[in-house]
């Protein structure tokens, strides 16, 4: 059994006084979910995650990074390392999420070093990927997500792949109020758990976890965590008000 886990992506929002706040609230809101299995982390800017660790230290909610650089430490003005985000308690990190491949121009083969040092460094990365509008028009979104998958996972034993979580995010969902229906989700979903099915194993493959995004609501969760390969929500909006994502959360008990 594939154990839910909801995320929380904070992407370039928040301030030292918001961020605290919107850990404390869901801080004491995840107090009645304490004892159920699910996984629950928050990706705030680089520069808020220690105060929003401590914000939510004793509770069930994990940090994470919204990028992480591959090299250990060096001259690399402005990015930040794997084992600056292990010092500072982070958890997980995101890799190629869709503003970083299509604001930042990040490509396949840098994500991959991205999620090979994340692993190495004892920092479990989820690997975003999914395509544009005009490639879904074009049927192309099975193409564009085994592309991002394979390059993704390029080089990776499948003991490193256990350590790995995707999150399908249709570009054309992201902040966009657009979501995909359940059924395009699930399509997508069990598309991405046959190719790893055949990159590894099917044992493998059904262990790993496989979260959606692009414009979550509470209105939308539950339809979308029925589905047989959802196995959990990557949220952007929605998870700068604790009570919403609060609400999220527990479609997923
Ligand atoms: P959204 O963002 O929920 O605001 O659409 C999702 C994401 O980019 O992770």
């Amino acid at each position: 059994m594939r154990k839910p886990f909801i995320a929380g992506n904070w992407k370039m929002n928040t301030n030292s006084l918001t961020s605290v706040g919107l850990a404390d609230h869901l801080a004491s809101g995840s107090i009645e979910l304490e004892g159920h299995a699910v996984t629950l982390a928050v990706f705030p800017p680089f520069v808020y995650l220690r105060a929003v660790g401590k914000a939510l230290n004793g509770s069930n909610i994990a940090i994470g990074a919204q990028d992480v650089y591959f090299e250990p430490d060096g001259a690399f003005t402005g990015e930040i390392g794997v084992s600056m985000l292990k010092d500072i308690g982070c958890n997980y990190c995101l890799c190629g999420h869709s503003e970083r491949r299509h604001v930042i121009g990040e490509t396949d083969e840098l994500i991959n070093k991205k999620v090979a040092a994340a692993i190495s460094g004892g920092i479990l990365p989820i690997l975003c990927v999914g395509e544009l509008l005009k490639e879904r028009e074009a049927s192309q979104t099975n193409e564009v997500v085994t592309r991002h998958v394979k390059e993704g996972l390029a080089g990776l034993s499948a003991e490193k792949l256990a350590a790995v979580t995707i999150a399908y995010e249709p570009v054309w969902a992201i902040g966009t109020g657009l979501t995909a229906t359940p059924q395009q989700a699930q399509e997508v979903h069990d598309f991405i758990r046959n190719l790893l099915a055949r990159m590894y194993d099917k044992n493998l493959a059904d262990e790993i976890r496989i979260l959606y995004g692009g414009s979550v609501k509470p209105a939308n969760a539950a339809d979308l965590m029925s589905q047989r390969d959802v196995d959990g929500l990557l949220v952007g909006g929605a998870s700068l008000k604790a009570d919403d994502f609060l609400a999220i959360i527990r479609t997923a008990l």
